[in-house]
């Protein structure tokens, strides 16, 4: 405990059960000495263990659908009620597809699952920050991130339409982190997290297979949530007071790699179990 986050207040959006990133977030800025509100949507707070981790960390549970601005209106408003003025750090955590559960492939979407997986997933990003910019209820130097995925710049296999609003979200953090920053010295940034096991990430076809290929192409490793975690306090600290409108990756280096020993030699393999032909 280094209390990194002493005397700072916040929100965190997307603690679903424990395997959540947003829920590594909150136990370890709880550890740090933070202050916070949780939200996630009704729905998932009858289906998921939110409650449990409020009074883990001696908070409460705001329901808000993050893309309802009247919603986050609403959280914005409690929280500043309960600790009696601004606060200093947001997590959005929030992602969700409907083309991904329902199966559709990229080049047969459902476009109403395509407004929904943008606003849920990237939109929601501009509310949270209009909203808190219109209340004025965030603190000068305050940190606002939410969690990406590498799909915004490189085209993975069934990741599908959350390609495009990851790409969305990242833009959005770095228009809104222009204006937040020059008028009120507001960070904002996004963090580019490896694969990682959760509710979210197991809607990814093929997840487990993408995950030993990241391990593989990694020289560090994927990142696990709790890795991603520490980075997110880092950011939320007084120590990254500069850092705004950058999109970080945080996945063991796989996003500078091409092909790795590792996986070279993985991939080998396939050519010596069966006959087809290898390009020389
Ligand atoms: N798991 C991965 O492989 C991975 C990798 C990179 C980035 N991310 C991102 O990390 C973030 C958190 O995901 P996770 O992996 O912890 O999974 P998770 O399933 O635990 O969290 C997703 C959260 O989004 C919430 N949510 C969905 N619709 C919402 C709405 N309308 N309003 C408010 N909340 C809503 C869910 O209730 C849930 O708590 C997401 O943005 C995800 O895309 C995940």
């Amino acid at each position: 405990m280094n209390n990194l986050l002493k005397g700072k207040k916040g929100i965190i959006f997307g603690a679903l059960n424990d395997m959540s990133i947003a829920w590594k977030v909150a136990e370890k800025a709880y550890e740090q000495g933070a202050e916070f509100v949780l939200t996630n949507t009704p729905v998932s707070m009858r289906l998921g263990e939110i409650d449990e981790l409020a009074a883990k960390c001696n908070t409460i549970v705001v329901p808000a659908d993050a893309t309802s601005v009247k919603d986050i209106e609403n959280l914005f408003s409690v929280t500043m009620d309960r600790f009696g003025g601004k606060i200093d750090f947001v997590l959005h955590s929030i992602g969700m597809s409907l083309n991904v559960r329902k199966k559709r492939p990229y080049d047969d979407l459902d476009y109403e699952y395509l407004h929904k997986t943008l606003d849920i997933s990237a939109i929601s990003f501009h509310k949270v920050m209009q909203v808190a910019k219109k209340m004025d209820a965030i603190n000068e130097w305050g940190s606002i991130l939410a969690l990406s995925y590498i799909a915004a710049q490189r085209t993975l296999f069934e990741y599908n339409d959350m390609a495009d609003a990851k790409a969305a979200l990242e833009s959005i953090a770095r228009s809104f982190g222009y204006i937040y920053g020059r008028e009120k010295h507001i960070r904002v940034n996004t963090i580019s997290q490896s694969p990682t096991l959760t509710t979210a990430g197991s809607g990814v076809k093929g997840i487990n297979g993408l995950m030993d290929f990241t391990e593989r192409m990694s020289p560090l490793g994927n990142a696990t949530a709790e890795e991603c975690a520490n980075y997110c306090i880092t950011l939320f600290s007084d120590l990254t007071r500069k850092v705004t409108m950058q999109n970080l990756y945080h996945d063991g280096g796989f996003s500078s790699m091409g092909m790795s020993e590792r996986a070279m030699h993985q991939y080998n393999k396939s050519f010596d179990e069966c006959e087809c032909d290898k390009i020389d």
